[in-house]
């Protein structure tokens, strides 16, 4: 089986297609996809996994996208344990209309599953990037890996490789 399950919250598939090239760069053979809106099966099957990386979108003002709503009401109510997963979060925004909030999703999943004992890994600069408030910074730093394909699109597949040696390297 494979030891990295990467699941993904996408509306209109633009993480889910970030979510697919990461699933490619690190082999299909250790690395599988799930999207939330067909694939959510609950945490005893993500809790087979080692590694998780998490690809959210940004919607509402700095919310989870919607297929992400049912498995934290989960994480709410079950509690399940995350000690000794690792997780890396990716996802989508819109500095230019939504930069109030700039992928602020990815900052919720990081509070929601710290609480569960989950230790992160490869989060990203914010050189380079455009907002005026972001819930995913932390310490200076992006907690995962954030885009914008409404206004930066020429800008993502350098990011997205910049980003996955840093994951590369702190899964090594
Ligand atoms: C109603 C609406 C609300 C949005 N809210 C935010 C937001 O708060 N922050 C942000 O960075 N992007 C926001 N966005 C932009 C989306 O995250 C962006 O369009 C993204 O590419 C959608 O990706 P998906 O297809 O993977 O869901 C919003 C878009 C819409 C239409």
């Amino acid at each position: 089986m494979a030891n990295i399950g990467i699941y993904v919250g996408s509306a209109n598939g633009i993480t889910l297609a970030v979510g697919e090239q990461i699933q490619e760069a690190l082999g299909e053979d250790n690395c599988d996809l799930f999207d939330l809106e067909d694939d959510y099966l609950g945490f005893d099957e993500m809790l087979e996994y080692d590694v998780l990386i998490f690809g959210c979108s940004t919607w509402g003002s700095g919310e989870v996208q919607f297929n992400w709503v049912e498995p934290l009401q989960d994480l709410a109510n079950e509690k399940p344990d995350f000690s000794g997963k690792t997780i890396a979060l990716f996802g989508a925004g819109d500095y230019v209309d939504h930069g109030e909030q700039f992928v602020s999703a990815l900052g919720v999943l990081y509070d929601k599953f710290t609480g569960r004992g989950a230790n992160f890994i490869a989060p990203f600069p914010t050189d380079g990037y455009t907002y005026k408030y972001s819930n995913a910074v932390r310490d200076g730093k992006f907690v995962g890996f954030p885009f914008d394909q409404v206004n930066e699109k020429d800008k993502t597949p350098e990011r997205l490789g910049r980003w996955l040696e840093i994951l590369k390297a702190d899964l090594a």
